[in-house]
């Protein structure tokens, strides 16, 4: 079945970037991969930019957050109905720097990807233990219970994609072991195709957590790793399109 799905390689910039970053993008709009879906996810001022930018190349543009609701008093929020004006195609919901910095649950992110959802935005949904919950040995239960929390109601291989990124992984150089990844990525294949059938067969599973050129065609070949989502290394082309390469 894992052939069915296409691999997606998603970068998120998180709060990095200038004006001047858009050098970096024009880079791998010039090489213009197309061995996988490839997004990239810059903070919200540079997505018109850059959805201009990519215009002509196979690469989607991106957002890294939404409000669930379509507009309103909600000051410094972005709508998913604006994403979706201004070209994303996409938007990170959930990653684990949200859930910490601003407190999200997985019912505010389940929202937000329905959001995105009614906003024709395909929803990337982050999920991923802590370090003490994985020492504590239920990591898999855990993180197979925060997807269904966080799994928008009426999810198809076609509007979502799930993350799965182990906080302790994040930004840390480290990643889980080819049996873990594998252990984790099979259960999250089994609730899914228990709870949607057929449909949860198609959902892509990326993992991300210091994903980099030398260890992406490794994680990549693990079975129910459908691509990855990549932080630090998605900042400078010749990293990101080494990564998109091994996919
Ligand atoms: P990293 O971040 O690749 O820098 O570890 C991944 C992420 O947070 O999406």
């Amino acid at each position: 079945m894992t052939s069915s799905r296409r691999k997606l390689v998603a970068g998120n910039w998180k709060m990095n970037g200038l004006t001047a970053s858009m050098a970096e993008l024009v880079e791998m709009c010039d090489a213009n991969p197309s061995n996988c879906d490839v997004l990239v996810c810059p903070p919200f001022p540079l997505i018109g930019r850059f959805v201009g930018s990519a215009g002509n190349s196979h690469i989607e543009i991106g957002a890294q957050d939404c409000h669930t609701a379509e507009s309103g008093a909600h000051t410094g929020d972005v709508s998913a109905a604006l994403l979706k004006d201004v070209g994303a195609s996409a938007v990170i919901v959930g990653h684990s720097e949200r859930r910490a910095d601003h407190g999200e649950s997985s019912a505010l992110i389940k929202a937000k990807a329905e959001a995105a959802h009614a906003n024709g935005l395909t929803a990337i949904v982050c999920i991923g233990e802590t370090e003490a919950q994985r020492d504590a040995g239920n990591a898999e239960t855990l993180v197979t219970a925060q997807m269904r929390e966080s799994l928008p109601s009426g999810a198809t291989a076609a509007n979502t994609v799930v993350a799965y990124e182990p906080v302790w992984a994040i930004g840390t150089g480290r990643t889980p072991t080819t049996e873990q990844i594998a252990a984790m990525h099979s259960a999250l294949r089994a609730a899914l195709v228990a709870d949607l059938g057929d449909e949860g067969n198609g959902i892509r599973l990326l993992y991300g957590g210091s994903v980099k050129p030398n260890n992406a065609a490794e994680i990549f070949a693990i079975d129910d790793v459908d691509g990855g989502l990549i932080g630090g290394a998605s900042l400078k082309a010749a990293d990101f399109l080494g990564i998109v390469n091994a996919a």
